[in-house]
């Protein structure tokens, strides 16, 4: 019979496409999401890949007795945690809001899983807790760097408490350290869905070249990379969601009534922002409008991930290249005009 899993921020960019692979798996998704970054439009979204409805609960996931009941009515078996306020900049404004969202949802579901009996959770975590590493690329082992934002230490912080929990509780934990996750479902059913003016640069990229921005600013070309733009992994969000199926199921296999690890999840590759965008007009198949501006506080010159441990212990590797990423980014953007 097929297992229940509740996915907290399942309407979110990368908490839906794991929706999607975590159905395709045989797996019964159920979403509890408060909506207030993501568009109910997302489950019309699921129906149309999937050929059914997901059930979903329109509630913040900061909620023990009603976390208790769906997990009872559900009989859930395992947890994906993605529910978390995200921007960056938005987190040095509001720490207050930034740590008991992300922070008080994680305690109570914890909380809430413990009371239920139910040991098995992947928690989101990010490339963020490596900082600016001195030699990358970053293995699981790289030291974890005091965090540059409130929202990177929410993520620290998370990993942190799961980690303690796990030496006194009887819980099956994973953290995944997301590089930068980029592209749509091939379908153009689902993607990302920025609010206002995009932070990260791909949804940058893509509303530049749809004429919705006059054009990209590149923060800084003085970087001692090769071209002198800052260097990223760029993960292809269907590969980093069927990650979290391969984690899970890891999850279930552990014997001893205790886990907790750490995992990388990126492509392995670095590739630097000229050279993505450089990637997209090819794609697009027209110049893109875009200018080198200062540097951007608090950014990292260059990281990208050593996957060698999640290739090994999860089975799970990348299958979808930049290019293809950037064009579902791209055929999802055209949605939208
Ligand atoms: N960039 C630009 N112009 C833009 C946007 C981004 O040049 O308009 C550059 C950035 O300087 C960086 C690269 O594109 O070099 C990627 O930037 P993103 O904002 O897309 O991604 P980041 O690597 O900065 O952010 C990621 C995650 C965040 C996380 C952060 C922590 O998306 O969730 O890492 O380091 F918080």
């Amino acid at each position: 019979m097929s297992q229940n899993i509740l996915v907290t921020g399942g309407a979110g960019f990368i908490g839906s496409h794991t929706v999607v692979a975590l159905a395709e798996s045989g797996f019964n998704p159920i979403i509890i999401d408060d909506f207030s970054n993501s568009e109910p439009s997302v489950l019309a979204g699921l129906r149309n890949i999937l050929g059914r409805d997901i059930p979903c609960y329109a509630q913040d996931c900061n909620q023990f007795s009603l976390l208790r009941s769906i997990i009872r009515d559900h009989q859930i078996s395992g947890v994906i945690h993605f529910a978390a306020f995200k921007a960056v900049g938005e987190s040095m404004e509001e720490p207050l809001a930034y740590y008991r969202n992300n922070l008080g949802s994680l305690i109570t579901l914890i909380d809430a899983m413990l009371a239920e009996g139910i040991t098995n959770l992947i928690f989101s975590s990010s490339c963020t807790v490596y900082g600016n590493p001195d030699n990358p690329p970053v293995t699981e082992l790289t030291p974890v760097k005091p965090a540059t934002s409130v929202y990177g230490n929410t993520k620290q912080i998370g990993e942190e408490i799961i980690r303690d929990v796990c030496a006194a509780k009887p819980l099956k934990a994973i953290s995944l350290r997301y590089f930068n996750p980029v592209g749509a479902h091939p379908s153009a059913e689902i993607g990302e869905l920025p609010r206002g003016i995009p932070n990260n640069l791909v949804p940058y990229v893509t509303q530049t070249a749809a004429g919705l921005r006059k054009q990209l600013t590149i923060f800084g070309g003085d970087y001692p990379t090769t071209d002198g733009t800052c260097i990223r992994d760029y993960i292809h969000v269907m590969d980093l969601a069927e990650a979290h199926v391969a984690a899970l199921q890891f999850s279930f296999q552990q014997k001893e009534s205790v886990y907790y690890d750490t995992f990388n999840l990126g492509s392995g590759q670095g590739n630097s922002v000229l050279e993505l965008v450089h990637q997209f007009e090819k794609i697009s198949k027209k110049p893109l409008p875009y200018q080198i501006g200062p540097r951007r506080e608090g950014d990292v010159v260059a990281v990208w991930a050593d996957v060698q441990k999640s290739k090994e212990l999860l089975g799970w590797s990348t299958r979808r290249s930049l290019e293809e990423a950037l064009r579902d980014a791209w055929r999802w953007q055209q949605k939208f005009g």
